[in-house]
């Protein structure tokens, strides 16, 4: 594990009004939330270190691990956007490089490619990067593709930082339309996008202490960030790809985020000592809380594999 930690963090509230007009969280948001420390995600994420939603085979089955759901997920995306086949895949978000390092070591990708605007993410990932794995501190707004483009491209659970809270709808659709115009730019004709991201529920009735929870996990752990509807992902889209497969996995969701709250309560000893007592409890609550969203249905997560027609 990386050493790059931030120690005894102080919540900060959000950084405010810094994000820029339509382009999502800044970079300062973002590390606000992914520069916490390290060993502080390592002690209730799974060993691969992926913080999206996992895929179980079956969610009747208790003994499933989180390991095997991640693992499943990261197969399925691959599959999904034929990256198993390609010689050059983008990863959108790459987090602490779970996906990257399967794409190199269990598919032998020669060259993936990761964007992060976490520095502790990246110093990790290219701690741990197998030959082909590239990792690089930019937003994809300012990505150039070095050698013309991909084969395929697959962003997990970063779209959601993509449009700034206060926006209006039109606003929103335009920020993710770009995001959709960059992608199909940098693939062939029948390349393929796979991205899941949450999604707010398509009909949502929130009392009041879900509405709290809601502007807690907005205002205290994702500054900066909106969670789009599906209508205006599939929106921003339009006349750049068609949409080959799109399932809901919210149930999947509130399983992983049960599972992370579970492996957070048991280390909460360590977690205080290394974040101290006020962030650990913000974390206890936003996993508690967001596994409650997932649950009634007022979030979904969406995977949606796209192709560029023409
Ligand atoms: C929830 S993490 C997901 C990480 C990884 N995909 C996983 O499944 O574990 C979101 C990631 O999106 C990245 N991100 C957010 N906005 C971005 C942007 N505009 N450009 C590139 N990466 C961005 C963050 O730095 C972080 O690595």
């Amino acid at each position: 594990m990386s050493t790059a930690t931030t120690a005894h963090p102080a919540p900060r509230p959000a950084p405010g009004p810094a994000a820029v007009a339509n382009q999502g969280a800044t970079a300062e948001a973002i590390q606000h939330h992914y520069d916490v420390s390290d060993d502080f995600y390592a002690l209730w994420l799974d060993s691969s270190l992926t913080y999206t939603c996992a895929l179980y085979q079956d969610l009747a089955d208790p003994d499933e691990t989180l390991e095997q759901a991640q693992r499943r997920k990261l197969h399925h995306l691959i599959e999904e956007s034929r990256a198993d086949s390609a010689r050059r895949v983008l990863d959108i978000g790459c987090g602490w490089g779970s996906l990257l390092r399967r794409l190199a070591e269990v598919h032998e990708v020669p060259r993936a490619v990761g964007l992060t605007l976490s520095a502790t993410q990246a110093a990790l990932v290219r701690e741990q990067a197998p030959p082909g794995v590239e990792v690089r501190l930019e937003p994809w707004q300012e990505h150039r593709p070095e050698d013309g483009g991909y084969d395929a491209i697959i962003s997990i659970g970063a779209f959601e930082h993509f449009a700034a809270p206060g926006l209006s709808r039109t606003e929103r659709v335009a920020a993710y339309r770009e995001f959709f115009e960059r992608c199909a730019g940098w693939l062939p004709r029948g390349g393929r996008l796979a991205l899941q991201t949450n999604v707010k529920g398509n009909n949502v009735v929130m009392d009041r202490t879900a509405v709290r929870d809601q502007l807690f996990i907005m205002e205290m752990i994702f500054p900066e960030s909106e969670i789009p509807a599906l209508s205006e992902v599939i929106h921003g889209s339009e006349r750049q790809f068609d949409v080959v497969s799109l399932r809901n996995d919210a149930p999947h969701y509130s399983r992983t985020l049960r599972e992370w709250h579970r492996r957070l309560v048991t280390r909460r000893t360590e977690a205080v000592a290394l974040v101290g007592e006020e962030t650990t409890a913000h974390y206890e609550r936003y996993l508690s809380s967001a596994a409650d969203h997932f649950d009634r249905r007022h979030l979904g997560l969406a995977r949606i594999t796209f192709e560029k027609v023409r």
